[in-house]
């Protein structure tokens, strides 16, 4: 009986640490491996939001991919030095006055 090799590593950044994965992984995948969770806020409201579906339809996985915003990070898959930013950051407070 054989064994099945190891997939291959690659390096991403994850806000800016670099951070190791499987080559294929789903993006998500990579980020809740790491500990990272959730991955955004909404925009709206401002509570933290996390993936849900894993299949490209609710975008609550929503990244920015090498500069490309609104990526979904459940549909997207690591590459070796791909940039990877979440969106957990406050919202902006706005004075009315
Ligand atoms: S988890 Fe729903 S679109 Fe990615």
């Amino acid at each position: 009986m054989s064994t099945s090799p190891l997939p291959e590593t690659v390096t991403v950044t994850i806000d800016g640490t670099p951070s190791q994965a499987w080559a294929g992984q789903s993006v998500t995948a990579a980020l809740v491996t790491a500990g990272i969770w959730p991955l955004r806020r909404n925009p709206v409201d401002g509570r933290l939001r996390g993936p849900f579906c894993g299949m490209g339809v609710c975008l609550e996985c929503e990244v920015t991919l090498n500069g490309r915003p609104g990526s979904r990070s459940c549909t997207a898959h690591v590459t070796d030095g791909m940039d990877i930013r979440t969106h957990t950051e406050p919202l902006p407070t706005v004075a009315h006055g």
